[in-house]
């Protein structure tokens, strides 16, 4: 399948594994690559540009595919040091970045300069004419129904992503609530050039993760996962638990008086517990809806080959049927 998407990166078929903390290690990256898809490392869960570099080789090792960097940019008072992780990505050899968090408009300069590929990760329709006016190659537009940061807007992708495609000129991938074939063949008529899948990947064989993390998603349905530090404006979606009941707790209690001290032990350091660890009542880790559309842990290549396979037969099968030309 040819897209924009595919041709802006040089990849086989028009899917995108999303940066995910923790997740997002060479060995997903890799496995996403080389099964024709576009794998990103996770630049921030490496705690130095060093680390970045050196995972970035070690994936190197494991594909000779395109592969690109997640350059999440976090709300904090303390930002890392930004400008040293890119520079680590650029010395790697990776022409691709995926930024997130905030607009990148600060760094496209540097980017550029280095000849990077830069696709936008944001959540509405004005960030996304934002990316494309400050020079970004490409966006990611994730719907409501995302697992992560969905904005405050609550807007799903049966809506955005329509109301994307009237008013971008770059390409655009759908992300959000992705897991199938169904998902890639809707997203592509509603105007996407792609999709990108975060939580598919999680239960995926290759995804570096505790194998708890992998059976906790096959086993949830749509039904479990909850929005926490929506008072705060940094709304999450993430999987229920114990940890994310306490949270929901205190912010029902103290309504919009919730600071991040009052729900910190549940939200920050969370991740090796979850990812590394299994425990999986330690707190807020993301988690889309779609996690009720996943129902197995196959490799990244049976998956993807499932999905691409399955499209085909979507498009020349049922669709073209439905409209008499098969
Ligand atoms: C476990 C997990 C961790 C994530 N961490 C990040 C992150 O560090 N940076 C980022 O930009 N997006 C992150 N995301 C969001 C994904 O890249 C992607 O946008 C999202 O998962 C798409 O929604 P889906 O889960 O319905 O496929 C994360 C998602 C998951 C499931």
């Amino acid at each position: 399948m040819k897209t924009r998407i595919t041709e802006l990166f040089g990849i086989q078929h028009p899917i995108i594994q999303g940066g995910m903390h923790f997740v997002g290690l060479a060995e997903l990256t890799a496995a996403v690559s080389n099964a024709g898809g576009l794998g990103l490392i996770t630049a921030l869960t490496q705690r130095t540009p060093e680390l970045l570099a050196k995972e970035i080789s070690r994936c190197r090792e494991m594909t000779d595919k395109p592969i690109g960097v997640n350059l999440t940019f976090l709300p904090t008072f303390s930002a890392p040091p930004y400008l040293e992780y890119i520079a680590a990505i650029v010395e790697g050899g990776v022409r691709i970045v995926e930024t997130a968090g905030r607009s990148p408009e600060e760094y496209m300069p540097v980017l550029k300069k280095a000849g990077v590929k830069v696709i936008h990760k944001c959540t509405s329709v004005r960030h996304a004419l934002k990316a494309e006016k400050i020079g970004c190659d490409a966006v990611s537009v994730d719907g409501f129904e995302c697992g992560g940061h969905p904005g405050e807007d609550d807007i799903p992708n049966m809506i955005l992503l329509p109301r994307a495609a009237e008013e971008l000129k770059i390409p655009f991938v759908a992300s959000g609530g992705m897991a199938d074939a169904r998902s890639l063949v809707a997203a592509l008529a509603l105007g996407a050039d792609g999709m990108n899948m975060g939580t598919r990947f999680v239960a995926t064989k290759e995804a570096p993760v505790h194998e708890n993390v992998k059976r906790a998603i096959v086993a949830a349905s749509e039904l479990d996962t909850r929005l926490v530090m929506r008072p705060l404006r940094n709304t999450e979606r993430v999987l229920k638990n114990a940890g994310v009941d306490k949270i929901l707790e205190v912010e029902r209690e103290k309504g919009d008086k919730v600071t991040i001290e009052d729900i910190y032990e549940h939200v920050a350091g969370v991740y090796p517990k979850i990812m590394v660890d299994g425990e999986m009542d330690a707190g807020a880790w993301s988690c889309g809806m779609v996690a009720g559309l996943i129902h197995d842990i196959p490799t990244v290549k049976e998956l993807i080959d499932r999905i691409m396979s399955e499209a085909d037969q979507l498009i020349h099968g049922r669709l073209a049927r439905l409209t008499g030309r098969a």
